[in-house]
């Protein structure tokens, strides 16, 4: 722990192009000290929202100015909506309308949304120039940021359309959460227990005593949560960089949540943490029909996302005209279909997830039937 700004630093290890994530407190106002060394010339341009940007981009401009860096900035509308082709494109010209170079970095401030259309488009742009995040949402701090997905959504679904490629360094300032609307927290939450449910039943454990000092502020237990996701998160990457087995299982939930959200249409209604929520939910009661997880597990799981505030299932939302066939649909269009058949994130209980392409269309269905007769 270093006391100037209380922050840990973690190592993704991925050969030459592995890279630190800091995290603590204050981190904002030494951005430029720490990734000054790393930028091959002294100039970078900031993508933020309409949120985030009026909070903290005067900050991080002078952060960037007292080591020498000259920065412009780029601002986006804030919402899952702008992670789309027409976004991208306009901040690709953006881009290029301030004159970048192939040395010219890309610095993404705000939350899941901004990182992965920012390093989308510096994946591309000039055909690629260095890019770092600074994420601003618990979810972008414990997922997003780290591990180098980024990419867009497209009418047919989530994240169809993106690279693999990796930040130079991420920077996580958890005072920045100070500022996040609740919902977001309980939304970044969600991913938080994920890392619990998928293969750490002792840190779920912690979360079910800790979860709510977490969302509720408490900076220790907040720094345990990130810290302690960044970690699993920076080892399955180093692991599996490119999804080609473990790194599937951070998708716990997320096969039904995409269908979800490709359902009430990648706007503010249905927040992807919410919709990781009721699709973790949905994939224990598919376990739990399957006769591979405890009844008593699927309850656990339920019960703690449920305590903590977050949906964990459809009722609040308006599903009138859904079909159990059309979100069985858009899971079809998933990136990890193979050979035409689904892959699932399944469990044999709480910290027991594993893959599987044999879960039954019908069981699945059925599974999503009993949610839409409960909503
Ligand atoms: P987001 O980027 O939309 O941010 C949520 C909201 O909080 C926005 O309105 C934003 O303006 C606001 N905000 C951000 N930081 C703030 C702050 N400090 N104070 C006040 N307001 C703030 O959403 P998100 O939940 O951060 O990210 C969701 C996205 O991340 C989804 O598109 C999802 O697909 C993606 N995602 C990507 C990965 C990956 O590996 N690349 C992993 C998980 C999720
Ligand atoms: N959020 C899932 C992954 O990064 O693989």
């Amino acid at each position: 722990m270093n006391e100037q700004t209380r922050h840990e630093t973690l190592r993704v290890g991925l050969g030459d192009r592995s890279y630190d994530i800091v995290a603590g407190e204050g981190i904002l106002d030494r951005a430029g000290d720490l990734i000054a060394p790393l930028l091959p010339q002294p100039r970078a341009i900031v993508v933020t929202d309409d949120i985030v940007g009026p909070l903290y981009l005067d900050r991080l401009s002078a952060a960037l100015e007292r080591s020498g860096i000259a920065s412009d900035a780029v601002t986006l509308p804030s919402g899952e909506a702008t992670k789309d082709f027409s976004h991208l494109e306009k901040l690709i010209d953006d881009l290029l309308a301030a004159r970048i170079e192939r040395g010219t970095t890309v610095i993404a401030l705000g939350g899941g949304v901004i990182g992965d259309i920012t390093g989308f488009a510096a994946s591309i742009v000039l055909r690629g120039i260095p890019f770092v995040q600074i994420p601003t949402t618990l979810l972008s701090q414990v997922d997003s940021s780290v591990g180098g997905k980024t990419g867009v959504n497209t009418a047919r679904g989530k994240n169809l359309v993106g690279t693999f490629y990796q930040p130079r360094m991420v920077l996580a300032d958890m005072a920045t959460l100070d500022t996040l609307p609740r919902r977001q927290v309980l939304a970044g939450y969600a991913e938080v227990a994920k890392y619990g449910l998928i293969s750490d039943p002792a840190f779920f454990a912690w979360l079910e005593k800790n979860g709510a000092a977490v969302c509720n502020g408490n900076r220790e237990a907040q720094s345990h949560a990130v810290l302690t996701s960044c970690a699993t998160k920076a080892t399955i990457v180093a692991e599996d960089e490119r999804e080609n087995g473990r790194r599937a299982l951070l998708n716990l939930g997320h096969t039904f949540g995409h269908a979800l959200e490709a359902q009430t249409g990648f706007g503010d209604t249905l927040l992807h943490g919410e919709a990781v929520a009721i699709g973790m939910v949905m994939a224990f009661n598919l376990s739990v029909r399957l006769g591979l997880c405890p009844e008593k597990d699927a309850q656990r799981a339920k019960a703690h996302l449920e305590a903590i505030g977050l949906p964990v299932g459809l009722d609040r939302l308006d599903t009138a005209g859904w079909t159990a066939d059309a979100l069985y649909g858009h899971m079809t269009l998933d990136k990890k279909v193979a050979d035409g058949r689904i892959t699932f994130v399944l469990t044999k209980g709480v910290g027991k997830s594993f893959m599987t392409q044999d879960a039954p269309r019908d069981t699945v269905l059925a599974v999503l039937g009993e949610a839409l007769k409960q909503a």
